[in-house]
């Protein structure tokens, strides 16, 4: 596990700053009510306790940071940033979130479910379920090394969870690991992310692991090949990734590193990994295939720095994507049920 880094300079901080009030500004025109230190008056220990939360987690396993943040990403992505992957099924709604395919192998709930109990004791009803994901992705990206020059990573709060989750939404929303570049930019771009976001986001795949379901189709019988491996993967990484996932009856359990030099760190190499063929999914190769999102993808091998700051400020933006309100929103009392 890598720690943040404290190497604060004084130009650092006026750019770190500048940069989060432009964000936060972004969230006011939007007429979001998130803001940093929503918490401050109404439950001041409210960050610190997610954050403790998540350092035990992650003492314990060390891919908490990955399920967080592809916790968040799930979440965001249907029915906005309002925890509704959360809600369990019940008889009147027997179809969620949950039971989409994409999101089978989502983790982390446990998390969430510990830091809401914990909350609920210090500061009851107050805390939302949709701003736990928020600032345990934060926490995760933090603890798994994300440099954000050596300053605070702050994630505005403030809101509201939903009391819808349908399966069908999350199905059609969530990107598949064979999409190609225009299908993902265009699924961002529903989400109000650029393409530049998505490639900047994508980097998370630097942390985490995969089931060999979601890119066998890459080393068996691809189309096309005369070996039948996808020849934009290494042969050496696709030869040890079929010793890892054999072909016919592979333990639907067995996981494979998204990174394999630094699977636990926030690093740019998902980026140098792209480029040298060692990436999983045939959505994360097609970056590294196409022109423009090639040429993103290379100022991030170039300038981990910058990867860094921009992956903490697409991070804030896709943690602000279509929020509740006082109207269509509550605070739960419990992460996996509507009050
Ligand atoms: C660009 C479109 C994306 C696609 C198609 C995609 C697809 C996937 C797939 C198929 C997995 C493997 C799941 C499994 O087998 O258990 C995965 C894992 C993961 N994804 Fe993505 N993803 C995308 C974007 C993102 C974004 C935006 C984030 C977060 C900012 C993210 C974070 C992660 C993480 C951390 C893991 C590892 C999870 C774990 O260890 O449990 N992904 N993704």
């Amino acid at each position: 596990m890598g720690g943040l880094r404290y190497g604060r300079s004084t130009t650092a901080a006026v750019v770190h700053i500048v940069v989060a009030t432009l964000v936060l500004q972004a969230q006011v025109l939007l007429g979001q009510d998130i803001f940093v230190g929503f918490y401050d008056q109404s439950c001041p220990q409210a960050e610190s306790i997610v954050t403790q939360t998540v350092k035990e987690f992650n003492s314990q396993d060390p891919t908490t940071p990955a399920a967080l943040l592809r916790l968040l990403f799930h979440d965001c992505f249907v029915e906005g940033c309002d925890a509704s992957i959360l809600l369990d099924s019940t008889p009147a709604n027997p179809n969620i979130e949950k039971m989409a395919s994409p999101n089978l192998t989502v983790r982390g709930y446990e998390v969430i479910d510990k830091a809401k109990e914990r909350l609920e004791a210090a500061c009851p009803q107050t805390v939302s379920c949709a701003d736990i994901v928020a600032l345990a992705a934060r926490d995760g990206a933090v603890l798994a090394g994300l440099n954000f020059q050596g300053l605070p990573l702050t994630m505005a709060t403030g809101r509201w969870d939903g009391r819808v989750s349908s399966m069908d939404a999350a199905n059609s929303a969530l990107p598949s690991s064979k999409s190609n570049v225009q299908q993902l930019t265009s699924q961002f771009g529903n989400k109000g992310l650029s393409q530049d976001e998505m490639v900047t986001l994508s980097g998370a795949h630097t942390i985490g692991k995969a089931h060999c379901v979601n890119f066998m189709d890459r080393l068996y019988d691809f189309p096309g090949s005369p070996n039948g491996v996808d020849p934009t993967l290494d042969p050496a990484y696709a030869a040890q990734l079929q010793a890892q996932c054999p072909r016919g009856n592979p333990n639907q359990n067995t996981v494979v590193d998204l990174d394999q030099s630094t699977p636990f760190v926030m690093d740019n190499n998902y980026y140098s990994n792209g480029f040298a063929g060692k990436v999983l999914f045939g959505s994360d190769m097609a970056l590294f295939h196409d022109f423009e999102t090639q040429f993103t993808s290379n100022l991030n091998v170039v300038n981990g720095m910058t990867w860094n700051q921009k992956f903490g400020n697409a991070l804030a933006q896709m943690a602000a994507i279509e929020l509740k309100d006082e109207f269509d929103g509550e605070v739960r009392l419990n992460c996996r049920r509507i009050n």
